[in-house]
């Protein structure tokens, strides 16, 4: 097993070898509790009731016993959220991009991914067994020259796109999706992970955007970032979801999501419904960051009014060099780097979100400034 050795040497050589770091103790600007729901009163006394009632653990897959009313009422909750006939949970938003995109396409059948998209639609794509091909990110005349090319050598083509991309904070541009899908007879998969809870008035990038649910569509999005909790879930039309309880594997042949996780994300939902204003909050916050890193001056950033906000390094070594600073002030801004993003685009994920304080703010902001001297 020596191999091992030299294989973590050479990510270490190329500033590219990870650890995890414990979070305690530090405060934390690059988490995606954007709403600050992840320890909501509110949602975690419904949750704390939830585990008296259910326990912890679900005890079996939903096809099996795993499948309680917690379930059933989240899933129909989410699908009126969403705007859409029918949903169902996943384990998490991995096994949800596993599961759904094999079971939509395989043999015979094409795949188009926006070269963006999160390493869970990458494996997903990989794990499908239809031709796979790579559009430039947002670039969707590129996406229309491969399915000029390509879309009467195949029986059905899949496209696949985050709502807002995980690593850069910029959103998908539906309304050119949804007629390029029009015109050439295709099914639309969005990841809304990072734009559920966040744009809109919550609802997402359809709501964002004006848009309204579509038979073709299908709506991935995950509990574990604005709502707080854990595991994720696929909307789409009815007979899209009994396919997905029927043919997907990671739903199928996986324990289902404890149901206290999803007594806490309907609650999560409940107070994103009740509060039009909350989102409007974020792009407060944004907004008071983005102001604070331009009088800094010397940080090159991205903002698209989203609560993803990476400042843009280049370099793995300095942008581990910049983190490893920060964490010492008791700052913690994870560098992401290759393969997260590509190499030479290393960045600190800064995000914003609503539990921090004004003191918060000032302290990245004053610890930020020092390290930059
Ligand atoms: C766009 C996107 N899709 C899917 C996932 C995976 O979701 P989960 O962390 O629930 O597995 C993530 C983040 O982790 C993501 O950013």
């Amino acid at each position: 097993m020596d191999w091992i050795e030299r294989e973590l040497e050479a990510l270490r050589e190329e500033n590219l070898f990870r650890r995890r770091t414990v979070a305690e103790g530090l405060k934390v600007f690059c988490s995606n509790d954007y709403l600050g729901f992840r320890r909501n009163p509110r949602i975690l006394e419904a949750v704390k009731k939830a585990l008296n009632l259910y326990g912890l653990g679900s005890g079996a897959s939903q096809l099996v016993s795993g499948y309680t009313d917690a379930h059933r009422d989240l899933e129909e909750r989410l699908a009126r959220f969403k705007g859409t006939p029918s949903c169902v949970l996943f384990g998490s938003g991995y096994l949800a991009n596993v599961g759904t995109i094999p079971a939509l396409a395989g043999e015979g059948d094409l795949i188009l991914s926006d070269e963006l998209n999160h390493a869970s639609i990458i494996d997903a794509c990989r794990l499908s067994k239809a031709k796979r091909l790579i559009f430039k990110h947002r670039d969707y005349n590129h996406l229309e020259d491969l399915l000029k090319r390509e879309r009467n050598t195949v029986r059905r083509v899949l496209i696949v796109t985050d709502g807002v991309f995980s690593m850069d904070g910029d959103i998908a541009d539906v309304k050119t999706l949804y007629e390029i899908c029009e015109r050439y007879d295709c099914m639309l998969y969005i990841d809304d992970a990072h734009g559920t809870g966040t744009i809109g008035k919550g609802r997402g990038v359809l709501e964002k955007q004006g848009l309204k649910w579509k038979e073709f569509v299908i709506l991935m999005g995950t509990l574990s970032k604005a709502l707080g909790s854990y595991g994720a879930f696929v909307c789409g039309s009815e007979r899209l979801i009994e396919w997905l309880v029927n043919r997907s594997r990671s739903l199928i042949f996986s324990t289902s999501l404890p149901p206290l996780l999803c007594v806490g994300a309907l609650e999560a939902i409940k107070i994103l419904e009740e509060d039009p204003f909350l989102v409007d909050r974020l792009r407060d916050m944004e907004k008071k960051l983005v102001e604070g890193l331009s009088s800094l001056g010397k940080l090159s950033f991205k903002y698209f009014r989203t609560p993803i906000i990476p400042i843009m390094v280049g370099d793995e070594g300095k942008a581990l060099e910049i983190a490893a600073s920060l964490r010492r002030k008791g700052v913690f801004l994870q560098a992401i780097r290759y393969p997260t993003v590509p190499k030479g685009e290393a960045r600190l994920r800064l995000t914003a979100s609503l539990s921090y304080t004004e003191e918060d703010v000032d302290f990245l902001l004053s610890s930020l400034e020092e390290i930059l001297k």
